[in-house]
């Protein structure tokens, strides 16, 4: 039986985490496939916060695994970090959670080296800071370092040794950046390697036979399809495949063992970082998205870009990514405005046209046209059902299945667990 798979459809923080807990209570295991402490996966139980950035988000179901993939890059301080806090909270992780011994792992000089390469960027991208670029990069030069090595401390000294001087190199005569202490990271990294001894397992070979055991693997995507190393809006993008095409290597299965494809997708758009936009709000429409869906980035506090939801390139990552199905995120937050808008085609260079362009310069000059629908002017928060819904809600859910060729099967009207509607 194959899996089921949740990814992103804009530029992150779309509520993945909410729906992958949601989805959680009848996995038997969760996998996260790419990306890493970049991500901030927010759950809320109860009126509890929780943030994720590397645990899956279906730890909080005792009952389901839960797993780091081969595509992941972890960064262990962070790992160990969010499993003492988890812990020391009652969450129990004693045989339910494992990481792939081919994980690369986040390394101090990846994190300096994403920190001095933004600050000498004349174009920033904004990045979270975590070292995530420098880690890829260094994984597809075929110098990192995985927690394979982590496990044999001789082979990883002997590993530092040789890659740690041309680091230092880097980041003093290039960056212009502190160097770091050998003796310090081996100190601090062979007491993650004791810690997470047991956590590292094959876990693309564990995922493979819980499939093949007809168990329910759920893949949790992070970041969005518009932030995809290949098929996002390069280079204002992360670095590594977050659409839907990177589940199967990240995750060490089959293509066809992703399964359903659910795209989550706000009821609106935001943005954390640079790079285009087409559908950006003003300042005012900024403000007022911002406030109402509380929009501050989940791992950097950052306050996040804010604007209509757009069409266009939720057609085109519908189609790249073949998505079955959508589980539309933050609708409550468009109670109360007069009309809501969706961009349905975009005009370059005065030539109106449907697609998404592949030129980033070309995108970020594109002006989007809109359809204006009637907003409803009511708390929507505590709607259990469609039927709930005021009429106007409905209709804009019933126009974006329309204008995607997908259902909407899930609605979400809060951040709460009960705040969802199935259909
Ligand atoms: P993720 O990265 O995709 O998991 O999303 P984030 O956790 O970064 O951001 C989503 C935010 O919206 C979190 O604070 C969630 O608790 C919250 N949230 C999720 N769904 C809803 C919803 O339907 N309505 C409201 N108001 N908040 C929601
Ligand atoms: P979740 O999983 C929103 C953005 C950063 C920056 C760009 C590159 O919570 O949806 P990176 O640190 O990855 O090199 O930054 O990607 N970014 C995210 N934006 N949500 C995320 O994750 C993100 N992960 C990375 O803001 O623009
Ligand atoms: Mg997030």
């Amino acid at each position: 039986m194959p899996g089921t798979s949740v990814i992103g459809t804009q530029w992150g923080d779309e509520g993945k985490g909410k729906i992958l807990d949601l989805l959680a209570g009848e996995a038997d295991v969760v996998l996260r496939f790419q990306g890493g402490a970049n991500a901030g996966h927010t759950v809320n139980v109860g009126g509890e916060k929780f943030v994720f950035h590397l645990l899956p988000s279906g730890v909080l179901h005792q009952g389901a695994i839960n797993l780091i993939g081969n595509g992941v890059v972890v960064d262990p301080e962070q790992l160990l970090e969010e499993i003492d806090a988890f812990g020391a909270g009652g969450i129990d992780f004693d045989g339910r959670l494992f990481l792939s011994g081919k994980a690369h792992l986040v390394m101090p000089y990846h994190k300096r080296l994403d920190e001095a390469q933004e600050k000498k960027r004349s174009r920033k991208i904004g990045t979270t800071g975590r070292g995530i670029g420098p880690c890829y990069a260094e994984k597809f030069s075929r110098t990192g370092l995985r927690f394979s090595d982590l496990a044999h401390f001789d082979r990883f000294r002997k590993r530092l040794d040789e890659i740690l001087p041309l680091k230092n190199a880097i980041l003093t005569k290039v960056f212009d950046a502190a160097p770091l202490d050998r003796d310090e990271i081996l100190g601090q990294y062979e007491h993650y390697g004791k810690r997470l001894a047991g956590q590292v397992a094959d876990t693309g070979a564990m995922t493979r036979r819980a499939l093949k055991e007809d168990k329910r693997v759920f893949f949790e995507g992070a970041q969005g399809a518009l932030l995809d190393v290949e098929h996002g809006t390069y280079p204002f993008v992360t670095s590594s495949n977050s659409c839907a095409l990177g589940i199967a290597a990240g995750a060490g299965v089959p293509p066809h063992s992703v399964g359903k494809l659910i795209g989550v997708i706000k009821a609106y758009t935001t943005r954390v970082g640079e790079g285009p936009f087409p559908t950006e709000g003003d300042e005012d429409l900024g403000k007022r998205l911002r406030d109402a869906g509380d929009e501050y980035g989940a791992t950097t506090g950052r306050p996040r870009r804010c604007g209509w939801l757009d069409g266009v390139a939720a057609r085109y990552v519908v189609s790249l990514n073949g998505l079955n199905a959508l589980a539309l995120t933050k609708l409550d937050v468009l109670d109360g405005f007069e009309t809501v808008k969706v961009c349905t085609t975009y005009r370059v260079n005065g030539v109106e046209q449907a697609g998404f362009p592949e030129d980033t310069p070309l995108l970020e000059q594109v002006e989007p046209l809109f359809d204006e629908l009637p907003g409803w002017k009511c708390d929507i928060s505590e709607c259990r059902s469609f039927e709930d819904l005021p009429l106007e809600a409905r209709d804009y859910v019933k126009y974006l299945e329309n204008l995607v060729g997908i259902p909407v099967e899930i609605i979400s009207v809060g951040a709460g667990r009960d705040q969802t509607i199935f259909r």
